[in-house]
This record gives structure tokens, sequence and C-alpha cells, in this order.
């Protein structure tokens, strides 16, 4: 059975009470190398650009700086409560595996969102479709060779939060 199979439906709801605490947990352990790929890959400044399955915002944030004063940032969510205004930014409620996804972007970016979603294929085509010519699409996700989702979940620090946050279909 693959990963994506034994996670359907999506299980980490932003509507949990330990949300916002995995969101800052992600924020502060993958911002850093998420910062350091997109500066690796492109200049932001004056660009369109597009969070998809944004979380609590954090990279949203930052692109909403780096854009400047002449570029946008929309962020989506399928439940995007986390996410904190900002002068730049655009917050909408967005099923990625049904919604079709608007606009024409120079920089789209996916971190842990993809791996979650079975409909990932259609939802990459989609996301591809949105790109502006010469624009940059950037996807994150974990890369775990050779590991099983129970090696993930022995490897926890206990089993409460994988307790509190899988559902096994
Ligand atoms: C593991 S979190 C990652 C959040 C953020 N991208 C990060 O790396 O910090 C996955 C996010 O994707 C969102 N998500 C899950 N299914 C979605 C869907 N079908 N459409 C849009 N967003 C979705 C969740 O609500 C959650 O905020």
């Amino acid at each position: 059975m693959s990963l994506a199979n034994q996670f359907r439906p999506y299980p980490l709801d932003n509507a949990h009470t330990l949300a916002a605490r995995h969101h800052q947990a992600l924020s502060a352990l993958l911002d850093p190398i998420t910062i350091n790929r997109i500066h690796g890959l492109v200049s932001l400044a004056g660009k369109r650009c597009l969070e998809v399955g944004a979380g609590a915002g954090s990279i949203a944030h930052f692109l909403a700086e780096e854009v400047g004063e002449r570029g946008t940032v929309t962020a989506l969510d399928i439940n995007p409560i986390h996410i904190q205004p900002h002068p730049r930014l655009s917050i909408a409620e967005h099923d990625l595996t049904v919604d079709p996804i608007d606009g024409s972007y120079d920089f789209i970016h996916a971190r842990l969102v993809l791996s979650h979603l079975p409909e990932r294929g259609p939802i990459l085509y989609r996301l591809i479709q949105a790109l502006a010519p010469g624009g940059y699409l950037l996807i994150e996700d974990w890369y775990i060779p050779d590991r099983t989702i129970d090696d993930m979940v022995i490897a926890a620090p206990s089993p409460v939060p994988c307790q509190n946050s899988s559902h096994r279909g």
C-alpha cells in the first residue's frame, strides 16, 4: 500500500488543537532550508507568487516580503485559519483536489502537501498550468529512502503525536 493511500483523507486538520504547534515546528525546522533553496533559485522582486497548502503561512509571509511593493502573493489552504494577514498577501480557502487554480504565477511553492494527497498527479498538472512563461515550481516533500511508515512512527519522540494526528484507512 502506498504512503498516500495510508493517509486518506488528509490527517492533520488545521482545526486540531495541536495544529498551531505542528506548523510552528515545521516552520522552525524547514523554513531556513526552503528560504535558502528559493534564494538559490530565483529573485522574487516584483513577482507573482502562489503558496499552496500554506499551513500557518510562514513561507507565504517570506514571499510577501521578498516580492516587494510591486509583487503579489496568494496563499491557498483547505483550512487557512492559521495564516496571518499581510498587505501583499491574498489568502483563500482552496481544496487542491477539486478547485481550479486561477491566475498565472512566476513562482509556485508547495511544501509537505502533495505527498498527503493521492490525487497529486492531476494537482501537479494544474500547478504547472498555472505557471507564467519562465515561471518556477518548487515542490518540497519528505524523502526517506528505504524506510516504511512504521519506521517513521517508531522514530517519532513518542507515540502520542502519531496517535493524535494519524489516520489509517
Ligand atoms: C503538513 S502541512 C504543511 C504546511 C506548510 N506547507 C509547511 O510546509 O509548513 C499541509 C498543509 O496542506 C493543507 N492541505 C491539506 N490538504 C489540502 C487540500 N486538499 N487543499 C489545500 N490544502 C490542503 C493542510 O491544511 C496543511 O495546512
